[in-house]
């Protein structure tokens, strides 16, 4: 089967921020401890207490942005607990996630130095649901504030003079559930009130978002929108890829054709679901100042057998692959709203790209894509058109492709990301460049497929599922031929 793209390489609606690949790091499970932290005495391998395989991991894809402390534990997060020395730090039950000890071990120190170690922003969600208006305040205060007060006292005793950046801050988290269960319309007063105090001291700004809506909730939008657009820079949406729906979840590595279609049906939908939150935010910013946040995504399958239902630890497979990278090409082809998003979560759970079990670790296929994916990040989208037919089974019909280009600003550089959710068959791609201002010069493209549409990378099997490099074909000027196999993702780098 043959298919064709054409790029126009001539205009450029928006660019891809970087943010849009972000990750999430929460108190959950084996997320942070055991994912990043091990602390600075564990026999694994590690630089001051961070696993080294694992920050090596993120720095490869270039981490750009990592959200903590939660999700829903950032509702419950008191953050002065986890400061000052570590063993004096209150032990707490982590009633969320697992009911396990929290030591609170890693804090605001550790959290504030990861993120200088994987050079990336840190983005910090505050507890609006259980915390107070001065807690919130006092917090960034002791992580910004340059001068003499209180909490910057604090954090000078604690082992740091200097202020850190605070680039990106979220007033609550799911404030419609697990943070306080609230209306549209309170969460809209209560948002006004903590964030007046979310102070920016110095010159650089604290980028501040709205605890956005569930899914498809375009009412909370368009609440919070009316209310409060004016005070916010983002506002956030969590939307979770199920195989069915959330009561028909499945298990990550054993399904059939018709939950592989329908899991990526689920995946498609982010284009309407950003599609029509972007409709709403427009009515009140039309220029599109306010970005759409998304801050969570990813699938969410049954947790591995015998392991603790509340850390939420699931394999990773050729699915989660292309489910990432269609969401991806969704945000890409959207990013002149959605200005940032977050992949839950790092390590360990939900649609982790990296997975560790003692001293091993391994890249999961989504770990790939974000890594085929990488050099979209700042670059310049290009508009990007195609006529594909549909592909699936009974009601669980997709699109043939999916597809996103850009080009690095200033130079002829092009990237193209394409997946094939199509299970039966491969497909020829042809691939026009239109309005290049020179010819092709050099094409090539790696390819992430594996013998099964459940193919995962083991500790036992690291390597069952890597990305490869596949022949791309000059054929004119501007035109390439590329072979797609089937459930597949391709990454396709032109230079002209
Ligand atoms: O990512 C797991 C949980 O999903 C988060 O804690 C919460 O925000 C969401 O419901």
């Amino acid at each position: 089967m043959s298919e064709s793209i054409k790029v126009n390489a001539g205009n450029s609606p928006s660019t891809i921020r970087r943010d849009i690949y972000g990750h999430f790091a929460e108190h959950l499970g084996r997320c942070i401890y055991g994912g990043f932290w091990v602390g600075k005495d564990s026999p694994i391998e590690n630089i001051e207490g961070y696993r080294k395989d694992v920050v090596e991991a993120f720095k490869k894809i270039r981490i750009p942005n990592l959200r903590w402390p939660g999700g829903c534990f950032a509702d419950e997060y008191h953050w002065k607990d986890g400061i000052g020395p570590q063993s004096q730090r209150k032990r707490m039950i982590n009633t969320h996630w697992g009911g396990v000890v929290e030591d609170n071990s890693f804090g605001t120190h550790e959290f504030m130095r990861l993120c200088e170690i994987l050079e990336c922003k840190p983005y910090i969600c505050g507890n609006v649901g259980s915390g107070s208006v001065q807690e919130m305040s006092e917090w960034v205060e002791y992580i910004t504030f340059e001068g003499e007060s209180p909490m910057s006292k604090l954090r000078t005793e604690n082992g740091h003079k200097d202020a850190w950046k605070l680039p990106m801050f979220g007033v609550g988290n799911e404030n419609w559930g697990c943070g306080g269960n609230m209306r549209a319309e309170f969460y809209a007063d209560q948002y006004r009130r903590y964030q007046t105090y979310v102070r920016q001291y110095g010159k650089d700004k604290i980028y501040k978002i709205a605890g956005g809506a569930n899914s498809n909730d375009y009412n909370w939008t368009e609440v919070l929108m009316r209310e409060d657009a004016r005070f916010m820079d983002g506002l956030s949406v969590h939307n979770y890829t199920f195989e069915y729906d959330w009561d028909h979840k499945g298990a990550a590595t054993v399904f059939d054709e018709k939950a592989w279609y329908s899991t990526l049906k689920n995946a498609f939908s982010m284009d309407e679901l950003v599609r029509r939150h972007d409709e709403v935010m427009t009515k009140y910013d039309p220029e599109k100042r306010i970005g759409l946040i998304v801050d969570e995504w990813g699938t969410w399958h049954n947790v591995e057998p015998d392991t603790n239902p509340g850390f939420l630890y699931q394999q990773n497979t050729m699915r989660d692959a292309l489910v990432a990278g269609i969401v991806l090409n969704i945000f890409n082809n959207h990013s002149d709203r959605v200005h940032g998003a977050n992949l839950a979560q790092a390590v360990n759970v939900l649609m982790s790209p990296v997975l560790t079990e003692g001293d091993k670790m391994v890249l999961t296929p989504t770990w790939h894509v974000l890594d085929m994916y990488k050099a979209h990040q700042d670059a310049k989208l290009l508009e990007t058109t195609f006529a594909s037919s549909s592909t699936g089974i009974e009601n669980y019909r997709v699109p043939g492709l999916s597809v996103s280009a850009s080009v690095v600003e200033g130079t002829q550089d092009y990237t193209i990301t394409v997946c094939n959710p199509d299970l039966k068959n491969e497909k020829t791609l042809e691939i026009a460049l239109d309005n290049l201002p020179t010819t092709i010069q050099k094409a090539e493209g790696k390819i992430l497929a594996g013998e099964k549409m459940n193919s995962f990378n083991s500790f036992d099997k690291p390597d069952e599922v890597v990305a490869k490099d596949i022949t791309v074909k000059i054929t004119g000027k501007n035109t390439l031929e590329v072979n797609l196999p089937v459930a597949s993702v391709l990454s396709v780098t032109v230079h002209a």
